[in-house]
Formats: C-alpha cells, sequence, structure tokens
C-alpha cells in the first residue's frame, strides 16, 4: 500500500479496496449459488452476481476518468468471507441450515460493502467530486437494496427453518406451511417487501434522498455541478 498523505490518496485506496472486494464476489457468488437449496436464494444470488459486475465496471469507469488503473491490491476483510463461504458446504447441512449459513455470510459481505462505500462517497463529497459521488451512491443504493432483501429472506423463513425445534419434522413435510407453497419451501416475500416491492421502494430517489440527509458536503458537492470526478 501507498503511504497515505492526503484524503485524495485515502480515497484512493478505498476505491482500490472496493474493485478488488468486488472481482473477489464476482468469484464467490456463483459458488454460493451453487451450495444453496432453495431456488428464491439462488436468484438473489444470480441477482447479486449481476449486480456486483456492474458495481465493479462502475469503479473501473471512475479509474478510467481519473485517467489511472487500480493497483492490485487485496481486500483482506472480503477474502476472509471468502474463504468462510467456502467452507459453508463442509460445516452446514444441505438445505435451509445452510442457506442460513449463506444468507449469513452474504449479510455480512452486504454489510463491509454498504459501509466502505459510504465512506468513499463521504470522502469523494469532501473532495468535490461531483460525478463520482453520484456513481457512488447508484452503487450505495443497490447495496442496501440487497442488504434489505437479505434481512427479509433470513427473518421470514429461512432462519425460522433452521432453529425451530419442529425443524426435522417440517422437513418432513408435516409442519404446517406458515408462508404458503413456495419454491422449494422457502418463503419469497411479496407486495412492498418482495424483490419487486423492494427494488420500487428503495429505487434512487428515496434512498438517495434519505442518505443525504444531513451531510452538508453531499447536498453541496451535488450543488455544485462540477463535471470531474
Ligand atoms: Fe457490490
Amino acid at each position: 500500500m501507498n503511504r497515505i498523505n492526503s484524503l485524495s490518496d485515502l480515497l484512493m485506496e478505498e476505491l482500490v479496496d472496493l474493485i478488488n472486494a468486488e472481482n473477489q464476489l464476482i468469484e464467490a457468488l456463483p459458488k454460493m449459488s451453487e451450495i444453496s437449496q432453495a431456488p428464491s436464494l439462488k436468484t438473489v444470488l444470480e441477482d447479486h452476481l449481476e449486480m456486483t459486475k456492474k458495481h465493479a465496471g462502475r469503479l473501473q469507469d471512475i479509474f478510467n476518468k481519473i485517467g489511472q488503473q487500480p493497483q492490485v491490491r487485496i481486500c483482506e476483510a472480503i477474502k476472509e468471507l471468502v474463504v468462510e463461504s467456502q467452507d459453508i458446504a463442509n460445516r452446514s447441512e444441505k438445505g435451509s441450515a445452510r442457506d442460513a449459513d449463506i444468507i449469513n455470510v452474504a449479510q455480512r459481505v452486504a454489510q463491509y460493502e454498504i459501509f466502505s462505500y459510504q465512506t468513499a462517497r463521504e470522502h469523494a463529497a469532501d473532495l468535490g467530486h461531483t460525478r463520482m459521488v453520484e456513481l457512488l451512491t447508484d452503487t450505495l443504493n443497490e447495496e442496501r437494496a440487497m442488504n434489505l432483501h437479505l434481512n427479509e429472506l433470513a427473518q421470514n423463513r429461512i432462519n425460522v427453518q433452521a432453529t425451530s425445534p419442529l425443524h426435522s419434522s417440517q422437513e418432513a413435510g408435516q409442519q404446517k406451511d406458515i408462508s404458503s407453497p413456495k419454491e422449494g419451501g422457502f418463503y419469497m416475500p411479496k407486495g412492498k417487501f418482495g424483490r419487486k416491492g423492494i427494488k420500487k421502494k428503495y429505487k434512487s430517489k428515496d434512498i438517495s434522498r434519505f442518505i443525504d440527509e444531513g451531510n452538508p458536503n453531499i447536498q453541496e458537492s451535488q450543488e455544485k455541478g462540477k463535471e470531474d470526478l
């Protein structure tokens, strides 16, 4: 790592960390999807993969506009989580327990990304990089929406199945269906908490307004209308 002498140096390090994190996840998410069981969870992980490719592309656009190529440096935090994800198949029984385990790791990944994008965006705003703030805001919104979606999945079915003392009879199909017939016995939220609802509810401006409230640097940066990054 280069020595950090300024906020600008720090921002570059954060972006390098993020692009490496996204690239590691592009490798890891298909494997997580492969070992998951519930079709709904597979769909979420596949959506996450597509989103992750988009995020890596946005970061590359930022580096292109800056006129630099990102250094190759491993994001150690995500590396740890990827290693953990590779152990899930060994430590968790296939089925709802393993699916809950996968969601657990995916949520910790999402939390790391949210915090990292939020920090990078604040630093970009402090430096007046308006266009960069916009790009990082788009990604931050998508990371938050994905995290909310994972939360809903975890709270509504998988964790209930994995922790219930009736788990074994439930797996045998003897327990009342607490949701309604779903893909692979997996609860897929509908309405405002379903996939479409979450995407609609947390789309762009609503979240931007929520995020930007109380952050004068971001508001000021966006008002300046600078063309630079
Ligand atoms: Fe991402």
